[in-house]
């Protein structure tokens, strides 16, 4: 199917004529625009097309909207996804965000708005894909996983500095660009664990409600936001065996596991992300009590972030199925936090981070009940 060179690829999906309808005729003068009335059809079009944007109304009939934007990401990872709704539920949000949207926007449009959105859209896309070129010639570049505890994967080596243009063409110096770099590192390495997907967007999205609870300032929210998603980047240097290892950990395959926080801070040394980030990192397995791991910090050395972390990382690792378990309940998750709260985690961390959820009970999935053997690593 031919395209417009140059000219931006828009699909809309949507069963109702009157809002795909509408929304075609705004959106014509700007950009190269398809329309479908239905998940089926735009799982077919996206095998033909490259697109850059997807609007995608959730409440329709035969493949639901969610559905469907699960079929998107397994066909196309880089599309931007913008969920058109009339009926936009929390559930269905929390859904999505399970498979990654760019932005939500109700009916009826709002024309200005829905055209800064898609612009907006086109751009982060565009930003994303020269991210993850550059991303993709570093990790070709990077020597074989080794497994053993004194592997010492050199993270410096063959990276190219933030003085290589391409760093600065894509700008990272600005902060919101930075979160964008984070997401996509992030994402690229998810890619390739089935296990992990969506883990680091969800850690960003816990890590955020209590960040707002506590009334943080930007920037600090920020910061924890880039930290999330960048918290377990260190994992790319240690081998999925004993990431995903089923049964019980022996000491060594411990250690081995433990050391992905140092990896991490080596990996982004190049970036020269802020000491702040850094910190949250380095530190997002440290113990309340002191038991934890890198430093051995106790109660509030541990940096604000880290502890936030900590607990966001950990309920959602608890609730997601892995190579090695199941998945806990939503409700033996909220136990488990208790069980470690003031040995673990944050009391009052907690307890804001228990009311968050507590508010939002009636949108989380009850999983299964099967029990999980260890809270998260
Ligand atoms: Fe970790």
């Amino acid at each position: 199917m031919e395209t417009k060179s140059n000219i931006p690829n828009i699909l809309i999906v949507d069963d109702e004529i009157g809002p795909r309808e509408s929304l075609r005729m705004i959106l014509k003068p700007y950009y190269n625009v398809f329309s479908v009335e239905s998940g089926y059809a735009a799982n077919q079009m996206i095998q033909q097309i490259e697109f850059d944007v997807i609007t995608l109304d959730l409440k329709m009939p035969g493949i639901s909207g969610i559905d469907t934007l699960k079929e998107i990401r397994r066909i196309d990872q880089d599309v931007m996804v913008i969920i058109v709704t009339g009926y936009g539920t929390l559930q269905s949000a929390i859904e999505a965000i399970r498979y990654g949207v760019f932005d939500y926007i109700p009916k009826p449009f709002n024309v200005p708005e829905i055209i800064s959105m898609i612009d907006k859209a086109i751009q982060r896309r565009r930003l994303n894909l020269k991210i993850k070129g550059f991303l993709k010639n570093y990790f070709d570049q990077l020597p074989p996983k080794e497994p053993a505890i004194d592997s010492n994967i050199s993270l410096h080596n063959g990276i190219k500095g933030v003085n290589d243009p391409q760093w600065d063409d894509a700008g990272l110096s600005d902060s919101r660009n930075c979160l964008e770099f984070a997401k996509v590192l992030a994402y690229t390495l998810e890619e390739k664990d089935p296990y992990t997907s969506g883990h680091s967007e969800r850690v960003c999205y816990y890590s955020d409600f209590i960040s707002k609870r506590l009334s943080l300032p930007s920037k600090d929210r920020n910061e924890i936001q880039i930290a999330s998603y960048l918290h377990d980047i260190g994992k790319v240097g240690i081998s999925n065996r004993f990431i995903n290892k089923k049964g019980t950990l022996t000491p060594t395959d411990w250690a081995i596991i433990k050391q992905h926080t140092k990896k991490s801070i080596e990996l982004l040394a190049p970036l020269k992300l802020s000491p702040n980030i850094i910190s949250f990192i380095q530190n997002h397995h440290e113990h309340f009590d002191g038991t934890g791991y890198p430093d051995r910090l106790a109660g509030e050395q541990i940096p604000l972030g880290a502890r936030i972390i900590a607990i966001s990382d950990s309920y959602d690792s608890m609730t997601s199925e892995r190579a090695y378990r199941k998945p806990l309940s939503n409700g033996e998750a909220k136990n488990e936090l208790l069980k470690h709260s003031g040995k673990q985690f944050d009391p009052n961390l907690i307890s804001i981070f228990l009311d968050v959820l507590r508010e939002m009970d009636e949108v989380f999935l009850v999983k299964n009940n099967q029990k999980v053997i260890s809270i998260s690593y």
